[in-house]
């Protein structure tokens, strides 16, 4: 008798840490589940976009005409070439557009909290960037110009001109570079290409460094302001390109497709033309 219930006891033993064992496996498997869960989706992933239903994209609306802010039918809207791309991109993956505006230097800080899925700001990728962000192709080849004063027309023909003189650059941009390397220059970074317009049309600066482009636009919206022909300054990039968060590889891979796409229908020039036109 004692026998058997020993034996027994030794079973219900056997038996019970088997239950807990199970137990403890069943827990296990669904805590690895929910973290599999939330990290699937990652607001900022191609997945985490779709899911929440809209697309956050960060820019610096002071650089017609990639993106400025225009009154259209009276209403202050953020406008241009780069806001054409973000639209269809939006459009292509089935989701809102949510734009934020924000200082340019900030912009890639924004992917790396997660508060920004997106960048586009006729931003050039440079190996420092690539090393906080992904970018995805080259979308549009631009060159770096000298805006100025029709009344130093006479005195800036040149890059040896720029030796000494005061050059108006945005903060954090491939422009701030480029200036700083020019001899005995006194660099004034200013947040927004708006005051550093204003700053060369009082005079107060003698020139300022933007994406060739951008410099037309300005001097086709300012008579008293000029693009000299004569320069181009290099800053090593190609182009511009869209930023997403660093390793965000299935994101950066749908928006090459999507570009690509958009180039091959004719549209990404399209978008351009009429972003320009904006400004006639
Ligand atoms: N292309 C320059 C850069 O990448 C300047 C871009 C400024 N963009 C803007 N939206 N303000 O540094």
């Amino acid at each position: 008798m004692k026998k058997k219930i020993s034996l027994l006891m030794v079973l219900i033993l056997v038996l019970s840490s088997l239950l807990v064992a199970c137990g403890k496996n069943n827990e296990g498997t669904a805590n690895a589940a929910e973290k599999e869960n939330t990290t699937e989706v990652e607001s900022y992933t191609l997945e985490g976009i779709k899911k929440k239903g809209k697309i956050i994209v960060g820019t610096s609306a002071d650089y017609p005409p990639f993106e400025t802010h225009a009154l259209v039918d009276g209403e202050d809207q953020i406008v241009g070439f780069d806001i054409e791309i973000a639209k269809y991109i939006a459009d292509e993956l089935g989701v809102e557009l949510e734009l934020v505006d924000m200082d340019f230097d900030k912009l890639l800080g924004g992917l790396e909290t997660g508060m920004l899925d997106m960048v586009i700001a006729g931003m050039n990728p440079t190996p420092e960037r690539e090393k906080e962000a992904n970018f995805t192709d080259i979308y549009f080849e631009t060159t770096h110009s000298v805006l100025i004063h029709k009344d130093s027309a006479s005195e800036i023909t040149s890059p040896e001109d720029l030796k000494g003189k005061s050059i108006g650059v945005q903060i954090g941009t491939t422009q701030e570079e480029v200036a700083k390397t020019i001899e005995n220059a006194e660099v004034l970074s200013l947040n927004l290409n708006a005051d550093i317009v204003m700053n060369l049309k009082t005079k107060k600066i003698d020139c300022a460094v933007m994406e060739k482009v951008v410099a037309e636009s300005f001097a086709k919206a300012n008579d008293d302001l000029m693009v000299v022909e004569g320069i181009t300054l290099d800053s090593g990039a190609e182009g511009v390109a869209i930023a997403v968060k660093k390793g965000n590889d299935e994101l950066t891979e749908k928006l090459n497709e999507i570009l690509a796409d958009a180039k091959a229908k004719g549209l990404i020039d399209k978008w351009f033309v009429e972003a320009n036109e904006l400004y006639n």
